[in-house]
């Protein structure tokens, strides 16, 4: 193939240096290039031997400037063998270098061997690098119902300082069909896999370049800017609040088109828009919500089913086609015991760095650590570099303002999304002021309250009050079981049957789909019964009579949301026994869930009122 086709920059290497750089020989090297995203990912197993007699304790990478300059992430670490876990194993120390001697247009990285290797000894070792924006779109403009069609470029062989004696590549594509791929000796395709090599005894900077043009419709999502906010609460909690700007990274689409057009013609396809993006949240996140620019909270989807994550699913007002932009914020809370500890006098938050979002790429991420009122001497400690600087905010209650911890990195893949750890010291004290504001100032209302009814305080068994009291206790008993049974059990119902139309459209499995119906059915039955005997209660007390028309507000708009349900998922497996398309089923349930959503904000929205009262 002719690959000046593409006017594409194939790097060249100078041969000027003869001799070689070091003792050092790659007797054998496997590579692995993953083009299955818009992250490229190189995975190599290099054997590294000393044929010299001087011991040798640093192995040099080497990488095209052009390659480099997209380069996000590097990792070297010992090769543990198949099937072993990677994580356990500590990675070696890899820093920038720049030898002596090189040939010009590259960048060169060297990694320290745990000992120093004598001579017949070896090493085996890992690499794994990350590079974004390395896929390049051709052509560059598609209609909408197009498919992308990108191009990467490599070397067939593996560019080293050091001779190679043995050597192999493989290029794993998203699927099997492609355009074009360089056919050099030994090259065979097999489904998505193009495999180069093996090529034996080639001297040291041997370089073939290789163009590969193939089918990529992945979604090439590009946060420009990410703002991550970390707060920690007086109250037990942890705050994430992320701000996305996003970007479809992807093959621009040809000739004008607004959001109105789309939406006027729903039924384009395209096939690399953006039609949904998915986070995993830790598992125990909770009060997860999503807003988008226009302010209203589009459709979404949580599943707490696993243990490892929280899945949010969040789906854009219209899909996204290549270049189009879009900004959204979700927010969650997490608990403070998980995430904050305690050692040698200091309080750490360990948190994750980056987005939960899946294969995100994002050009700036800026992560705020907001810590409490009284915290000092704040210190970072981070597996990668990063930017940081301190700030203060202040917010309503604060006196001298709460330290913030500001982090800014570039460039920012999933490898990223590493542990970090925020070290401050805290002062007690300081933490006490502003509940003790707020007590205080309940206090002196409740005093006023008293004195304004002239209430009888005193508290014996027999007295009136103590009637009251005991009155009291129950109706908040009746109202804290109303709120257990519709949000955790009502609530979790709803969001089963949400979860089995998901997997209906995945398996097509409507006998399962259901069975989850009528397993549903029969539950909220049985809660609706649950429930009468507690309205019945709260309807009779005195006490109950300002709180209890919310409750029974959250308890019809808990029903409508119930019969809301229960149609969408009627329409859908209705769809499926009747064979309708997709696109035809989704079109008939696009209206029923704009109203879902919209009851289920008030009946959040009433569970939250009641909560507070
Ligand atoms: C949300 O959108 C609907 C119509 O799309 C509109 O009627 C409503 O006022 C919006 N709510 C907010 C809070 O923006
Ligand atoms: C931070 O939390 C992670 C996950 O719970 C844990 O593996 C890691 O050891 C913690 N780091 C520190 C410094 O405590």
């Amino acid at each position: 193939m002719d690959s000046s086709r593409f006017g594409l920059l194939v790097f060249t290497i100078a041969i000027l240096v003869s001799p070689a750089f070091s003792d050092l020989v790659l007797s054998k090297v496997d590579r692995r290039i993953h083009l299955t995203s818009h992250i490229v990912r190189i995975s190599s197993t290099l054997k590294v031997e000393n044929a010299g007699p001087e011991t040798v304790s640093e192995v040099l990478l080497a990488f095209p400037d052009l390659q480099a300059k997209n380069m996000a992430y590097l990792i070297a670490t010992p090769h543990e063998g198949k099937g072993k876990i990677k994580n356990s194993v500590a990675a070696l120390p890899v820093q920038a270098t720049n030898p002596k001697d090189m040939p010009p247009a590259l960048t060169f990285y060297s990694v320290s061997l745990p000992k120093g290797l004598a001579e017949g000894d070896s090493f085996t070792f890992d690499v794994l690098v990350v590079f974004t924006h390395a896929l390049r779109l051709i052509p560059e403009q598609i209609t909408q119902a197009d498919i992308q069609l990108v191009v990467y470029q490599e070397s067939a062989y593996y560019l080293s300082p050091y001779a190679v004696k043995v050597q192999s590549l493989t290029v794993k594509l998203p699927d099997s069909r492609t355009e074009s791929y360089t056919k050099l000796e030994n090259t065979k395709i097999h489904g998505s896999e193009i495999k180069y090599g093996p090529y034996e005894n080639l001297p040291a900077f041997s370089h073939s370049p290789i163009v590969v043009h193939f089918e990529s419709n992945q979604p090439f999502a590009v946060a420009l800017e990410l703002v991550r906010e970390i707060e920690i609460s007086h109250w037990g909690n942890v705050q994430v609040t992320e701000h996305y700007r996003l970007i479809h990274g992807g093959t621009q689409s040809k000739g004008e088109f607004s959001r109105l057009d789309f939406q006027a013609r729903p039924n384009i396809r395209g096939a690399s828009a953006i039609r949904y993006l998915v986070a995993n949240l830790p598992p125990m996140a909770h009060s997860v919500y999503y807003r988008d620019e226009i302010g209203n909270i589009s459709t979404s989807h949580l599943w707490g089913d696993s243990k490892k994550f929280t899945e949010l699913l969040i789906e854009p007002r219209y899909p996204m086609f290549g270049g189009w932009r879009t900004a959204f914020t979700i927010g969650y809370g997490l608990p403070l015991q998980d995430f904050l500890y305690e050692s040698e006098g200091k309080r750490f938050l360990n948190i994750t760095f980056s987005s939960p979002m899946v294969e995100l790429v994002i050009d700036t991420l800026i992560v705020k650590v907001v810590l409490l009122e009284g915290s000092s001497e704040t210190y970072l400690a981070a597996t990668f570099p990063v930017k940081q600087r301190q700030e203060t905010k202040i917010s309503h209650l604060d006196i001298d303002g709460r330290p913030l911890v500001v982090l800014e990195k570039t460039n920012v893949v999933p490898e990223h999304n590493q542990y970090f750890q925020v070290y401050y010291k805290f002062n007690k004290l300081s933490m006490l002021r502003e509940p003790l504001m707020l007590i205080s100032g309940f206090f002196f209302l409740f005093v006023a309250c008293i004195v304004y009814m002239h209430a009888d305080i005193s508290i014996s068994k027999t007295s009136a009050s103590y009637l009251a009291t005991q009155k009291l206790q129950e109706v908040q008993a009746a109202i804290q079981q109303v709120q257990n049974v519709i949000s955790n059990q009502c609530l979790t119902t709803h969001d089963k049957l949400e979860a089995s139309l998901r997997d209906l459209s995945r398996t097509g499995d409507i006998q399962t789909c259901k069975a989850t119906r009528k397993a549903a059915d029969g539950l909220l039955k049985e809660l609706s019964k649950e429930l009468k005997p507690l309205l019945t209660i709260l309807q009779s007390s005195p006490s109950a009579a300002q709180v209890f028309p919310k409750v029974e507000e959250l308890v019809a708009k808990e029903r409508e949301l119930q019969e809301k349900v229960m149609v969408k998922h009627s329409t859908v497996v209705d769809g499926y026994e009747k064979k309708s398309g997709a696109r035809d089923i989704e079109n008939r349930v696009a209206l029923q869930r704009q109203k879902l959503i919209a009851l289920r904000l008030e009946v959040d929205d009433l569970l939250d009122f009641i909560d507070e009262i």
